[in-house]
């Protein structure tokens, strides 16, 4: 079988970090996602996995479990409602929970798309992809066409962004779809800190910029927290699904080595109707 090449700008190379983590979780005797398709693209691409090591090829399995849940809670109480992935990757969400009404939009730079379209064609006619930037605001109206209620999700895509861009992104997004939900993960100054001696982390170039130790202090954005989680405290519907030594593990670690664990949050916030 040809390998898939990639060809990828330095932000976006990242996304094989998720990508290889949830390959490993396939693979694992008691999966947490059993992303399959995961699995599947990591054998298609021509790209040296093995270098990436270390526990953030697991987080980044459980982080998608914790956005998973809030995304199975938002298609039970509005099983037509579009869900945006933003900075999607190689991300397979659609493909794990798609309830067979729900529009998917899967939004990424144009490198990225050329390459999610030649491994993951949209699944269906209520998938889209879009190449487009986060940062800019040219691809709402494509969403928008839906009608909502809208969920966008952005999982380890706002921590590349410096503090001025997070927070540009999150104004523009309140303007348009005032109420709709967003969630996005926040790392605080200890992580940001740890990046350089982080395995993977040595084997990319790109860095995380924006730091972020209290997402409750995003509400000054014309946000409101609903809910902030780490891995120690998942969701409990989500936590039944996760091997013991996450389940159990995880609250363990938060208490010998706390800012280790409570630095790194995933947030489902309500976006606000501007004042
Ligand atoms: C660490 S990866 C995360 C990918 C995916 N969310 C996941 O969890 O598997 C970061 C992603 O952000 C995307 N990205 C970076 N800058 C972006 C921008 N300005 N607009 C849209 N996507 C962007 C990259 O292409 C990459 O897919």
């Amino acid at each position: 079988m040809t390998k898939e090449n990639v060809r990828l700008g330095t932000v976006q190379e990242t996304l094989l970090i998720p990508l290889y983590g949830r390959a490993l979780d396939a693979r694992a005797r008691r999966p947490v996602l059993g992303d399959t398709e995961a699995a599947r693209m990591v054998e298609r691409i021509d790209y040296d996995f093995a270098k990436f090591r270390g526990p953030s090829l697991g987080g980044s399995v459980l982080r998608s479990a914790i956005f998973d849940g809030w995304v199975r809670r938002f298609l039970t109480e509005h099983p037509d409602g579009t869900v945006v992935e933003l900075g999607a990757g190689l991300g397979t969400r659609s493909h794990r929970l798609d309830n067979g009404r729900a529009r998917w939009f899967d939004l990424d730079l144009p490198d990225t798309v050329e390459l999610r379209q030649r491994l993951l064609p949209d699944a269906g006619p209520r998938t889209t992809t879009l190449a487009a930037s986060v940062l800019d605001t040219d691809w709402f109206d494509r969403i928008a066409e839906t009608g909502g209620p809208y969920l966008f999700v952005s999982e380890a895509v706002l921590l590349y962004f410096d503090d001025a861009r997070v927070r540009s992104v999150v104004r523009s997004l309140a303007d348009r779809f005032p109420r709709a939900a967003l969630s996005f993960d926040t790392a605080g100054a200890a992580m940001m800190r740890n990046q350089d001696r982080n395995p993977v982390f040595k084997a990319v170039d790109a860095r995380m910029t924006w730091t972020c130790d209290d997402p409750k202090s995003l509400e000054d954005w014309g946000l409101r927290l609903r809910e902030s989680r780490t891995f120690a405290t998942p969701q409990p519907e989500v936590a039944r699904t996760w091997p013991r030594r996450h389940r159990h593990g995880m609250p363990l670690l938060a208490r010998l080595l706390p800012p280790l664990v409570n630095a790194y949050r995933m947030n489902l916030f309500d976006l606000e109707a501007p004042r």
